[in-house]
């Protein structure tokens, strides 16, 4: 379970660029299953992931991961329990590595390990058994270098790297919005297939409401660094959603002007 207490953050304090992005936020979120995490840009849904797997350091509060405080860890430790995949494509992976060196280094996560060691002891069996599972062909280019792989093939090949040393969470940030519709839908049904299938808590920020109804158990929607909507996605449709989200975000507006 993850457990996010009094989490406060503001960039540039005490300057005229001041940015409260959370103050006081607070969630707990169900293992072994997918939470959607919606909200307009800006909101904060990036800065709470940054902040969960520490690139970003939160002022004030707790993150609990399984019971084990991440807020106390450096960013590289808690790689060791946390897997991630953004929007770009090039991000989760070497581009200039090929397929079976990208897969030996995400094997070696969180573990001491020299580039001869890696090769010398690279598992290239399980990782083989791992790439025909993903039903790309990705197993027949092991020594094609990432950058000629096309998005779609990197993405999952990402999410593989991921999800390769069953991570105790998954965060998944916009990880298709790069991808053609039939392609995100490819690498969406591998996201569900491998989150069913390991069991791995997951949480996904994504724009696409169609995606949130059909591939989360819960919906979480985020404005200004607060939970604004909190529901179960069967007991919600996608237009349902899109008039709240639109609502919201207009009401917003409003306010502001
Ligand atoms: N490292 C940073 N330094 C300064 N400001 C930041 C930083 N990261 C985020 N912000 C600011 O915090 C706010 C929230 O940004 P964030 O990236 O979390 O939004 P988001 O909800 O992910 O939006 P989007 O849907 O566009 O990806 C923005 O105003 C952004 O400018
Ligand atoms: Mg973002």
């Amino acid at each position: 379970m993850l457990e996010i207490k009094n989490l406060s953050k503001t960039f540039y304090p005490a300057t005229p660029e001041e940015q409260k992005v959370f103050d006081n936020f607070s969630l707990t979120i169900e293992e072994n299953v997918c939470t959607t995490i919606l909200g307009p840009n800006g909101c904060g849904k990036s800065t709470l992931f940054n902040m969960i797997s520490g690139s970003i350091i939160n002022d004030e509060g707790s993150i609990q991961l399984g019971g084990l405080d991440l807020s106390k860890l450096p960013e590289e430790k808690r790689a060791k329990y946390i897997g991630k995949v953004n929007q770009d494509p090039s991000m989760g992976v070497s581009p200039s590595l090929n397929i079976l060196e990208n897969m030996s280094i995400a094997l070696k996560k969180g573990k001491d390990f020299s580039l001869k060691s890696l090769l010398r002891n690279s598992n290239v069996d399980l990782i083989v058994k791992k790439l025909k599972e993903l039903d790309l062909g990705l197993e027949d280019k092991l020594s094609t270098q990432v950058k000629f792989l096309s998005g779609g093939q990197r993405q999952s090949l990402s999410l593989l790297m991921a999800t390769i040393n069953h991570p105790d969470l998954l965060l998944l940030d916009e990880h298709t919005a790069a991808l053609d519709p039939k392609t995100s839908k490819i690498v969406m049904d591998k996201t569900r297939d491998l989150i069913s299938k390991e069991k791995i808590t997951t949480l996904m920020i994504t724009h696409n409401l169609r995606n949130a109804v059909e591939y989360s158990k819960r919906i979480i929607m985020l404005n200004k660094g607060k939970v604004v909507l909190d529901v179960l996605a069967k007991d919600i449709s996608e237009e349902e959603l899109n008039e709240l989200y639109t609502k919201n975000i207009l009401c917003d507006l409003r306010k502001a002007s």
